[in-house]
């Protein structure tokens, strides 16, 4: 059986300096507000000038979103199509989030869609670098509205030789899933404006201007982090390699030319996932990412009787029908991947 994806022995490498710093940290006594270390190092890996630690890639939505100052009675335009957190960061605020579909090429937020959904409550663009691929962020800028972009799936990945989120203000998750992982929950803001990072940084601990969060970074987590990040270009190396052996039998989720794609997930798309899914068990373990696209989710299908063209998603909804993750990371034997799905090959669309 090939694992999805095997943490454990993904972290064999660096168990002993992950042993050594953990003791580092217990002798410390220190266990809170010494993650600068890891937000310099971040935010040099990314190109942005500043980097906020935080416990999640949610939290750090939700403080992006206050730090560009999204309140109730705005519109923030995304996608369905992404984890839950994405859209439940624009409720924290008060704010509405209006769905727009994806490219059937990319699986990302469609860019041609954006200006018939802007109207005068419109205040941001929350775009989704889904899988690792990269949504055309010079694109969006013609429409003048901040953009966040979400890149909680795309460390490393590269829009015009600039990383995610560089340009103005990103939120990533640390998730331990995630192309880069802690051993536990955080994530952070990378920004480039002096002030939103003043701001991001009293926030996430319990500021005086606002009741106040408690959304703060471990030291622990950073230090685990730090030992992480010096690998992950040569881990992005290894995926891209794997996928462009993919690539050559699954044509489905497309990398435009400007773009360096992480490949966090590898996407493929197939007829009646469930007998797939069935054929598969016991020699390779899938997941689906994400089987109930946002605005099918029992808190936002009440909304479709005040904005029924907010629904109107067919690309997200046949995908999200049809999508199956297969395994991608440096040790996968990715030969016997291709060997056992294209042994099945009448399930491919
Ligand atoms: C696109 C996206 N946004 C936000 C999040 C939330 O991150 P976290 O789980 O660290 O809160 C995730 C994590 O799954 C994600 O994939």
């Amino acid at each position: 059986m090939i694992p999805y994806y095997d943490l454990k022995s993904i972290h064999l490498g660096e168990i002993n300096s992950m042993k050594k710093v953990a003791s580092e940290v217990i002798e410390s006594g220190n266990y809170i507000f010494a993650t600068e270390k890891f937000e310099e190092e971040f935010a040099d890996f990314v190109g942005a000038r500043y980097c906020v630690g935080v416990n999640s890639g949610t939290s750090a939505l939700h403080l992006a979103l206050i730090s560009l100052g999204i309140k109730k009675g705005d519109e923030v335009i995304t996608v369905s199509h992404t984890f839950r957190a994405t859209v439940a960061a624009i409720n924290y605020v008060g704010a509405t989030p209006v769905f727009i579909d994806i490219d059937p090429e990319t699986f990302l937020l469609d860019v041609d869609l954006v200006e018939g959904k802007i109207t005068s409550k419109t205040k941001a663009i929350l775009p989704v670098h889904m899988y690792g691929n990269v949504v055309n962020i010079d694109a969006l800028k013609r429409f003048n509205l901040p953009i966040l972009e979400d890149c909680s799936q795309a460390h490393g990945s590269y829009h015009n030789n600039k990383h995610v989120g560089s340009s103005g203000i990103g939120t990533f998750s640390f998730y331990p899933g995630k192309g880069l992982g802690a051993l536990g929950d955080s994530g952070c803001i990378v920004v480039n404006d002096e002030g939103q990072y003043d701001e991001l940084k009293s926030l996430r601990s319990w500021d005086d201007k606002s009741i106040g969060f408690n959304y703060r970074m471990d030291n622990l987590q950073s230090e685990f982090l730090r030992i992480k990040l010096k690998n992950l270009k040569n881990i992005i190396s290894a995926k891209n390699i794997i996928a462009s052996k993919y690539n050559k039998y699954f044509k489905y989720s497309k990398t435009h030319i400007d773009n360096y794609n992480s490949y966090h997930i590898y996407p493929i798309l197939v007829k009646n996932r469930i007998k797939f899914f069935n054929e598969m068990r016991d020699k390779i373990e899938l997941k689906c990412h994400y089987e109930n696209p946002v605005h099918k989710q029992t808190p936002y299908r009440k909304l479709i009787f005040s904005k029924p063209n907010m629904f109107e998603l067919p690309v997200t909804e046949n995908i999200s029908s049809h999508q199956v993750s297969i395994p991608i990371y440096p040790t996968v034997n990715h030969n016997k991947v291709i060997d056992l799905i294209m042994n099945n090959k009448e399930y491919l669309l």
